[in-house]
């Protein structure tokens, strides 16, 4: 997820920048959970034909690297309504299906991946490489990629208006899930691999792995086992635990310039003479709002999560942040190891502002990294700023932002802000408040006809199906252990401890970050050795289940 205000840039930017370039699905394709923190710049990105900056900073993004014709798309009808008779629309859910492994006439498994809330495109190689493939491989099963309604290519409706959004909560998308394998007919197979008649395994990274413990709670009948990766089955409306997760993880250095240095700019722009040569050191004096300066200077913070065990797909970038917060001046090495604030690290400014050189450093960071991306014709304002309710009116289908943040402000939540309590240190500004951070749901979706977005989300629809509590035989969880997201998942440190056995499988990756499991490589013997680690084990977990299911006991 990202920090709301993010957000806005991408909607000021692909609406007054790039209204006649082709949006490019793969630049927008983390939008949840699964996302990184660059928004602003994905979008300032989009508007730009020819770059591809930021393709480094997302995982995803490289991971969509697998040939399309590898695996063919395919359709599937859902009802647009499972639930009621308003409507009798229908539209097609986008699906990929591998083989590789599958012995015609045993029976299965079917292992079927979630996109979540993104094109299904970028999950396709899981299906190749990762852990669909290797699932299969291991069961000789079938592997599916299922689209998610409302991402990629299954679009139900015209537009991303409020009413044309009602359709997109957890229930409904869990029906079609449901829908799906009850009733897919997978082309060339004459076999019938429908559940419950084959076992299904359902497997979820982040919300979709919130939604694969929620398959298995809801639809204990045709869902035989679920696995929930970093899945968060905790919805929580103000999420600060994201932030100080990264906090706490980083190296004591890091950490610490990241708390000095925001600590220091909050209460520079507590002094009216000195906000202005504050922002201006970061190119951004001519950014109005004080909260809209404070969110840029989190952007750096979402390259954590773009982080993976696999140098093919993660991202340096935030370790190159630190290292650059880090460095002193002119070369002099020994202030390095003096503490934040020491006299001889201070550094005096123009207007009247003396600073800690990591301030210097942070402020050269943002605009070297976050400001230039601002096209020249365009103010700081214009990009940045996110007060201007007319930037986010734009409701065509190529915003497609608006699905993931719509499913935040009706059900998720997820702002991200700084702590509630003055008494927890902070690397993000104290100006990011739950307001801030929500502003955008009523900014983006004036109620509708049919519709209207609550002040607030509904937690309570994704809580009451278990929370951190949420289990079940063949519910596996499997989370990260310095995840931003881990705090909303059964892992968190508010969550009771449990077993971790064959049945339930209760698993902890040390040292990763989100969904690390999801990734493989052609060869997991060529894996890093806790990915090897998890990887045999869920491959024995899975197998085990099958027994059980070749033995009846299900
Ligand atoms: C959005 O799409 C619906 C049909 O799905 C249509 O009735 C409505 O007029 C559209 N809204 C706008 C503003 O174009
Ligand atoms: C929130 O969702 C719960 C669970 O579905 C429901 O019982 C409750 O009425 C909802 N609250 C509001 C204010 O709509």
């Amino acid at each position: 997820m990202l920090p709301l205000a993010s957000l806005l840039l991408l909607v000021v930017a692909s609406g007054l920048l790039s209204a006649n370039a082709a949006p490019n699905r793969k630049l927008l394709h983390s939008m949840g959970p699964q996302g990184v923190n660059l928004w602003r710049l994905d979008a300032i990105q989009k508007s730009r034909p020819v770059s591809g900056l930021m393709v480094q900073d997302s995982p995803e993004i490289e991971m969509g690297a697998v040939s399309e014709s590898d695996f063919r798309e395919h359709w599937f009808t859902q009802p647009l309504d499972h639930f009621s008779k308003d409507t009798t629309d229908t539209f097609k859910q986008r699906y990929w299906i591998n083989t590789r492994h599958y012995k015609p006439g045993s029976g299965g498994p079917v292992i079927v991946l979630d996109g979540g809330e993104t094109s299904g495109e970028d999950r396709l190689p899981f299906l190749d490489t990762g852990i669909v493939e290797i699932l299969a491989k291991a069961t000789g099963g079938v592997g599916i990629v299922l689209e998610h309604r409302y991402y990629g290519e299954s679009i139900p409706v015209a537009n991303f208006s409020t009413d044309s959004l009602r359709w997109l909560n957890n229930a409904q998308s869990a029906e079609d899930s449901a829908n799906f394998m009850r009733k897919v007919k997978f082309d060339g197979f004459d076999e019938d691999l429908t559940a419950p008649k084959t076992p299904w395994i359902y497997y979820g990274g982040s919300y979709a792995g919130a939604r694969a413990a929620h398959m298995k709670i809801l639809y204990p009948d045709i869902v035989f086992g679920a696995i929930a990766s970093s899945g968060v089955t905790h919805a929580q409306i103000q999420y600060w635990e994201y932030m100080d997760t990264i906090r706490r993880a980083a190296t004591p250095e890091c950490s610490d310039h990241l708390v000095n240095s925001i600590n220091t700019i909050d209460t520079i722009l507590g002094i009216r003479k000195l906000k202005k040569p504050l922002k201006a050191l970061f190119g951004l004096a001519g950014l109005k709002h004080d909260q809209d300066f404070a969110s840029l200077l989190e952007t750096p913070l979402g390259s954590w999560q773009a982080k993976n065990w696999d140098p093919e797909v993660g991202s340096t970038k935030f370790d190159e942040f630190c290292e650059a917060l880090a460095k002193p001046p002119f070369g002099h090495h020994a202030l390095r190891d003096l503490p934040f604030g020491d006299d001889s690290r201070m550094v005096r400014l123009p207007g009247g502002l003396t600073v800690d050189f990591a301030v210097l450093n942070y402020a050269k960071y943002i605009k070297e990294n976050v400001v230039s991306r601002c096209p020249g014709d365009m103010s700081v304002e214009d990009c940045f700023g996110t007060f201007d309710d007319e930037k986010f009116q734009d409701i065509s289908l190529d915003q497609e932002w608006r699905a993931w943040i719509f499913q935040v402000c009706t059900e998720w939540g997820y702002f991200q802000t700084a702590p509630p309590d003055q008494k927890y240190p902070t690397i993000v500004s104290r100006l990011l408040t739950l307001e801030y951070e929500s502003k955008i749901c009523t900014q983006a979706y004036p109620p509708g006809e049919h519709f209207v977005v609550p002040l607030m989300p509904n937690v309570t629809i994704v809580n009451e199906l278990g929370d951190f509590d949420i289990a079940a035989d063949r519910l596996a969880i499997i989370d990260g252990e310095v995840d931003p997201w881990r705090p909303a998942t059964p892992h968190s440190e508010y969550a009771s401890d449990r077993e971790d056995t064959l049945l339930r499988p209760f698993k902890l990756i040390p040292n990763a970050v989100h969904h690390y499991d999801e990734y493989g490589l052609a060869d997991i013997q060529n894996e890093p050795a806790e990915i090897l680690k998890i990887h045999e084990e869920m491959i024995a977990f899975v197998q085990e289940w099958m027994e059980d299911w070749h033995a009846g006991r299900r």
